[in-house]
């Protein structure tokens, strides 16, 4: 028996049994219970992952913008293996910690802006942005301001999965109100911020103050004694890499300020080098959060961990008050994914991850930019490595293509050609490890470009074009 058939065979069962027994997320049913999955990887090196037929993709979405670090890391294997043979595990509540936890955490608190000196560990996004909603109520409510528990967030963002980050996030076609409920008492949401679709005729700067005045009369309408936080991706991500115009976060910053609305920036994505800093609001978008949910990029995605980073002002309230904080999971603070993180943080400093993304990742965004000339390219946007393609029908009116799963034609073909990028509906968005060099930035815009050609071809040959 070949080698090829060996492995061909034992893809098949692996294949088999995940079509019949894992659930996946987002996952459509109806499909996957006829189709199984489209690809099933099984180890990785570098920005490469290999699946089980071994063939080798260079990963342009880093995981789920995640792998920071890049994968095969032997450093990470022994911190992680070192801790699991020391403590793997023991209680994070009330009065007992690890020592992983607490080197972490003040790691974490030497690089967050300004006075997020305090650390609540979560398993992951989701639940960071949970604890974020619970800490506002429990900032106001100690000092007796029960009735203000409103948050807002905006259309098409994405802050996490479960029922309050659902809730928070409005993604439109994930708001399936047959299905599920979501919180709609306290919880309000305003329009997304997108340059790409600046209304006609505004300038970026008019089309800022639209947006903040927008912020400010949604407070005024809610009333202002209710309005408790604002949350916010500096960029948003899986909402489609929608960039705001210059000056809308410290807009609506300032506006919270003036109403002691806390600012929550949901930095899941953007944290941890993405974009070239450690965390993006201050240093990109002068804006200081009172809490940052932060995840992914924290342990590079080697061992799940979540945190929400908050200021010693809200920590100090609270501590005032000789209550508990309710709030917290058996996996807070969990030393491995904690030993993850130091170790993962120690070689972003060491390689200087953040100067290389701000060097390469500025590189491959302008390369990227470069697709802008293709006849279905409508939009290229982003920073640094978290950028997306806009396919669009016409590229004058922007109006999208109706029946053709574009994101997903330009995928496929991409990974024909050995390259992983994530259709999102019309787009395709990409978050490579941030280790990616000058010569895989342009594997990926050329790989790209030869994608979305053939991919034109085939369109125009049908008659769609
Ligand atoms: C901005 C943002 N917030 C929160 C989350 C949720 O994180 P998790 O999937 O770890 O719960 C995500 C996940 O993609 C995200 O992009």
């Amino acid at each position: 028996m070949s080698v090829q058939h060996t492995r061909s065979n034992y893809a098949k069962e692996i294949w088999q049994k995940d079509k019949d027994h894992f659930v996946h997320p987002w996952s459509n049913w109806h499909t996957y219970r006829e189709e199984g999955a489209a690809m099933t990887v099984e180890s990785s090196e570098g920005a490469y992952v290999f699946d089980t037929e071994g063939n080798k993709y260079l990963d342009g979405i880093g995981g789920l913008w995640c792998v920071n670090i890049g994968y095969g890391r032997e450093e990470m294997v022994e911190a992680i293996a070192d801790q699991v043979r020391k403590l793997p595990y023991f209680s994070p509540f009330t009065d007992t910690t690890n020592t992983p936890g607490a080197e972490l955490a003040a790691k974490i608190a030497e690089l967050a802006p300004g006075d997020l000196n305090h650390v609540f560990y979560t398993t992951g996004g989701s639940t960071a942005i949970d604890s974020a909603f619970r800490l506002v109520q429990a900032y106001f409510g100690t000092q007796g301001l029960k009735e203000k528990r409103h948050v807002i967030g905006r259309h098409e963002a994405y802050h996490g999965s479960t029922y309050i980050a659902q809730s928070i996030g409005c993604k439109e076609m994930d708001r399936n109100e047959d299905l599920f409920d979501f919180k709609t008492d306290t919880i309000h949401h305003i329009s997304t911020p997108d340059m790409y679709r600046c209304p006609e005729g505004l300038s970026e700067s008019q089309y800022c103050d639209q947006l903040v005045q927008e912020f400010a009369d949604k407070v005024a309408e809610i009333g202002a004694d209710k309005v408790a936080a604002f949350f916010a991706e500096p960029i948003m991500g899986a909402g489609g890499v929608r960039v705001a115009p210059a000056g809308y976060h410290r807009g609506i910053w300032d506006v919270c300020q003036e109403h002691n609305i806390l600012f929550v920036a949901d930095e899941v994505v953007t944290a941890f080098g993405r974009l070239g800093h450690w965390f993006v609001s201050k240093e990109m978008f002068d804006v200081q959060p009172d809490i940052i949910t932060s995840a992914k990029g924290l342990t590079s995605g080697y061992i799940p961990l979540g945190a929400m980073i908050f200021s010693s002002r809200i920590y100090d309230v609270i501590a005032e008050n000789d209550q508990y904080f309710t709030n917290g999971f058996t996996y807070s603070g969990h030393p491995v994914a904690c030993a993850a993180g130091l170790k993962s943080i120690e070689i972003m400093e060491r390689e200087d991850i953040c100067g290389h993304v701000r060097e390469v990742g500025a590189y491959f965004r302008e390369q990227l930019g470069s697709l802008s000339d293709l006849e279905i390219v409508g939009d290229v946007r982003g920073s640094h490595f978290m950028c997306c393609v806009e396919f669009v029908a016409n590229k004058e009116t922007k109006a999208l293509f109706e029946d053709v799963d574009i994101g997903s034609l330009v995928a496929r073909e991409a990974e024909n050609h050995k390259l992983i990028v994530r259709p999102v509906a019309h787009l395709n968005v990409l978050s490579p490890p941030l280790t990616l060099t000058k010569e895989q930035c342009d594997f990926v815009v050329s790989t790209l470009r030869a994608s979305i050609e053939k991919v034109q071809d085939d369109l125009r040959a049908e008659g769609v074009l």
